[in-house]
């Protein structure tokens, strides 16, 4: 590779590149951008070069991928041994389309609308809990929110220990330290005390019960067939019934992903989104309003702008299959790509003065596509975009039609990271300064 040139980057050794990125990887990033355009070259301890990537062009060739250059799975494989061999994550071309399509129904827009009673039954449940002039930390709620949407609504669980034991287990579980996600060495027993001891077990407890959950749910379609509900896993084992096609293994390794992909990332998204518009002038009234006339337009303008201003991750990998020419460079085959939609979306080039939220840049018109993608784009575009779209306009307006909020303090939140997603330094602090659900109220 001695002869290869990739684009310039941060010539600072690559052990402090590393802990920049890890501490603050928007500061890093936006830094890089501002010093050598939207295609630099990082080194990362655990990955070697990485190319970052966030012109709208290049983005959407890697994501489109129409020659087969990219593999995503080979990027995802530091968490195969979380979301199994069977996941969308691990699979590419005329698998991961087989896998897609499996998936593709149970999450689509007309079938996740069915959950919107459930959604809003679990927030007015939270907001029965906020007394007036106490504080809420609001990233907390929407974990749990999401975690119930996704064990109730999505699994279709109803069993309540089950229930009870997966609220304790799966917040550990996606706090997975990142050291064995980083680096496959520290994945040994040592005597059953380190990280990756501790994390199997989690891991086994968490299965068992999936699996459970699966055998039963099984036995209960073989006698009555038509009596299954339209949750995500329901919907699989039938599928599966008529065609003898997904077993055990699989359905568990789709649930697996679809906690690990799409459980934090709305949370987050969500604690994001109010503590981004309480802070931007006149951004909090122009929610309620639309909240109040139902104008959903705006309130998904508002979620797109938060999800611009903030996103949770900063970016997707990709490793380049074969030799890819681009932007003037020849990347060799094996070449880390970071495709940026967050540097893309806090482009000052593409959405001037990124740094400030405002409505009205997706309202009453959108940027072009190719310069906002929340979901990504191509072959592996998020699966769970409806369901997200429609749970974050679920909890928002359930919030903003019962409760009055203002943050706790005027300064914005710092961005920090937690895991793989970068969170609201504070947890999206809020004060209740009126509630129309308090318990006692009704
Ligand atoms: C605000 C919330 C969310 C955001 C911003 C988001 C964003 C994304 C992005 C950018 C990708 C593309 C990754 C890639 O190209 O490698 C993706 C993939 C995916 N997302 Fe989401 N997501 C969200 C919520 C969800 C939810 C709620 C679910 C389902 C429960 C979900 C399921 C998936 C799946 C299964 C994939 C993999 C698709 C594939 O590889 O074919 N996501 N998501």
């Amino acid at each position: 590779m001695s002869s290869v040139t990739l684009p310039p980057g941060p010539k600072l050794p690559a052990v402090i590149q590393t802990l920049m990125w890890v501490v603050a990887p928007v500061k890093f990033g936006k830094a890089c951008l501002r010093r050598y355009g939207p295609l630099f070259t990082a080194r990362i301890v655990g990955f070697g070069d990485v190319v970052y990537i966030s012109t709208p062009d290049g983005i959407r060739r890697i994501l489109r991928d129409d020659a087969g250059d990219f593999d995503a799975a080979a990027a995802n494989e530091s968490i195969r041994f979380v979301v199994g061999e069977h996941s969308l994550l691990m699979s590419g071309g005329a698998e991961h389309t087989e896998r897609r399509k499996v998936l593709m129904r149970p999450l689509h827009g007309n079938n996740v609308a069915t959950y919107v009673e459930v959604m809003r039954s679990i927030v007015e449940q939270e907001i029965r809990q906020w007394t007036v002039g106490s504080t809420v930390r609001l990233l907390n709620v929407f974990q749990r929110v999401t975690l119930e949407v996704m064990i109730r609504a999505v699994f279709g669980i109803t069993d309540s220990s089950r229930l009870d034991r997966l609220r304790q287990l799966v917040p550990r579980l996606l706090d997975v330290n990142p050291l064995i996600i980083l680096l496959p060495a520290m994945r040994r027993q040592f005597g059953g005390f380190g990280p990756w001891a501790a994390f199997q077990r989690l891991l086994r407890e968490t299965d068992e019960i999936i699996y459970a959950e699966i055998r039963e749910r099984r036995a209960e379609l073989a006698v009555n067939p038509d009596g299954r509900g339209n949750d995500v896993l329901s919907i699989l084992l039938a599928k599966g019934q008529d065609r003898a096609g997904v077993t055990d293994q699989e359905l568990r390794d789709h649930m697996v992903t679809l906690l690990a992909v799409g459980q934090e990332t709305t949370a987050t998204q969500l604690a994001w989104f109010f503590e981004r518009v309480m802070r931007a002038p006149g951004a909090l009234k122009q929610v309620e309003a639309a909240v109040f006339s139902e104008d959903w337009k705006v309130l998904d303008a508002a979620i797109h702008e938060a999800i611009r201003a903030r996103p949770t991750t900063l970016d997707i990998g990709r490793i380049a299959s074969r030799e890819w020419k681009a932007e003037g460079y020849v990347f060799p085959e094996g070449t880390m790509f970071a495709v940026s939609l967050g540097l893309l979306h806090l482009s000052e080039d593409l959405h001037p003065q990124p740094e400030n939220y405002s409505i009205d840049r997706f309202h009453p018109v959108e940027p072009p596509s190719a310069h906002f993608m929340p979901f990504g784009g191509g072959s592996h575009r998020c699966l769970g975009a409806s369901l997200a779209m429609i749970e974050m306009r679920t909890i928002i307006s359930t919030i903003l039609r019962n409760v009055r909020l203002r943050p706790r303090s005027a300064t914005p939140e710092g961005v920090t990271p937690k895991g793989p997603m970068l969170v609201p330094r504070r947890g999206a602090e809020v004060v209740i300064a009126e509630n129309h659900m308090m318990a006692g109220r009704e």
